[in-house]
């Protein structure tokens, strides 16, 4: 193992170096406070690590994304949703019987407690959905408080990514006044969340194949992303020795917020806002361009990727596929493709290396598939939620030390009280 040296005040500090599978290369700063008294500051965590993890690798510059090494682009071209599942929690793909198995499993836990139906019915009916699915999958913790002495949290990572379906589709079917409708035992994972979501009692729904092929990938491309703002909270959670439950609702608050997941919902919203103003996409690329303006091209940047983000690409040529074999013809797509041509001719945007992100074009599928705007980022929940587990999993499975970063005091120093009187 190489070594770094830090030179501070004269003195110098010789700090080890990790490499990576990848050729990554980190400098082990956890004795520089011991060895110099100081801390390295670096707010938005742009150049820091917080842990080595096994399970995802992104290289930004190449646009590469691999699942446990397997390439986006063969997973979400070939695999299912639940396949890839089993590989982010368990690192190989499963063998036909472990996948006929895990499959049982999460059909047979689709249900949740009675009791919990009447949770829903405190919520108003403009509740955002992300706001009932964060209380509820915390909730679940109260139906299984055995969880906290379980082993291998097996059961457990079972239960959430079968329930989220249901509950998911709860929190929506309570907003549009229609009747919960159960999962149906007979129908593969995908197909079932679809059919909780649109059948209704008084007629027969059969999930359309195109809708629940182009959901398992869309499910799939969301699975994991190393240690974004959201894996890294359910990270952080957890390492306190939380439970599961409480870990999950808590990336999914973080994955609520406009910067994040909440992206996906934003960019429908803006796409609807630049067509309701009469479609002058330039116009709001200029806006864009403005510091002054506050506006974002939402859908646009990325921490990591500064080239093009791999699954923004997929799912642009799977919006042209699916639009196409459903017969919807979205004008918000030709808007989308058309800011998108634009920017990426703006210096502004070459120059900060802003490209389309995952978000942006993932909303036009939700919205051809006839989800709400406001149930986007429910939909990232669900398909980010193996790649949580699988991240709190290796945290747990590696005894990791509770997360607890230092600062840098920049506040008053130190001063009297005074009475209130005598001010
Ligand atoms: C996701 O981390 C992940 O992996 C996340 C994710 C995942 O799978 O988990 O990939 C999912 O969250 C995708 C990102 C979705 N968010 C959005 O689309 C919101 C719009 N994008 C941005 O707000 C921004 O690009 C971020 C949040 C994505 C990245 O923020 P950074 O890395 O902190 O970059 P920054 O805000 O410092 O921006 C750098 C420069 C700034 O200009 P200067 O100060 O250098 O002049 O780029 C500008 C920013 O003003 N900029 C934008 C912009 N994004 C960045 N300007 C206009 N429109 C934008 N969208």
């Amino acid at each position: 193992m190489s070594s770094a040296s830090l030179s501070l005040d004269g003195n110098n500090f010789e700090l080890p170096v990790i490499t990576g599978s990848e050729g990554e290369v980190g400098v082990d700063i956890g004795k520089l406070r011991a060895q110099s008294g100081a801390i390295t500051v670096d707010p938005g965590f742009t150049s820091t690590g917080a842990c080595e993890s096994a399970i995802t690798f992104i290289d930004g510059e190449k646009g590469i994304l691999r699942y446990r090494g397997y390439p986006i682009e063969q997973l979400a071209e070939e695999s299912d949703f639940v396949e890839v599942a089993w590989l982010l929690l368990y690192g190989e793909l499963p063998t036909a019987e472990q996948l006929k198995v895990f499959r049982a499993k999460l059909t047979y836990h689709s249900m949740i407690h009675e009791d919990m139906k009447k949770f829903f019915e405190g919520f108003p009916n403009n509740a955002h959905p992300m706001a009932i699915l964060s209380a509820m999958v915390c909730s679940l913790s109260t139906y299984y408080p055995e969880s906290e002495y379980e082993e291998t949290h097996d059961d457990n990572i079972v239960r959430l990514i079968a329930k989220v379906r249901t509950l998911a589709t709860y929190a929506y079917k309570k907003s549009i006044g229609q009747p919960m409708i159960y999962p149906q035992n007979g129908l593969p994972y995908c197909a079932n969340f679809l059919h909780m979501m649109f059948a209704v009692p008084t007629e027969e729904y059969t999930p359309n194949p195109v809708l629940v092929k182009a959901l398992n990938a869309l499910l799939i491309l969301h699975a994991d992303h190393e240690q974004n703002c959201s894996t890294s909270t359910v990270r952080m959670v957890g390492s306190s020795r939380a439970n599961i439950f409480a870990s999950i609702s808590a990336g999914i608050s973080a994955l609520w917020g406009p910067l994040h997941g909440g992206a996906n919902q934003a960019v429908l919203e803006m796409l609807q806002m630049i067509q309701d103003d009469g479609g002058d996409y330039k116009k709001w690329v200029q806006k864009a361009k403005d510091k002054d303006d506050g506006f974002r091209l939402m859908g646009f940047g990325h921490r990591v990727y500064k080239n093009f983000d791999p699954r923004a690409t997929i799912l642009r040529k799977m919006s042209d596929e699916v639009l196409a074999e459903l017969g919807v013809n979205d004008p918000l797509l030709e808007i989308a493709k058309n800011l998108e041509q634009v920017a990426l001719e703006d210096e502004y945007f070459v120059s900060r290396k802003l490209y389309p992100n995952v978000d942006f074009y993932s909303g036009i599928l939700y919205r051809a598939m006839g989800i709400p705007t406001n149930m986007f980022t429910v939909m990232f929940s669900i398909g980010r939620l193996p790649g949580w587990l699988a991240h709190w999993k290796e945290l747990r499975d590696s005894d990791s030390r509770i997360y607890r970063p230092r600062q840098i005091y920049t506040g008053a120093q130190a001063r009297d009280y005074t009475p209130v009187g005598a001010r």
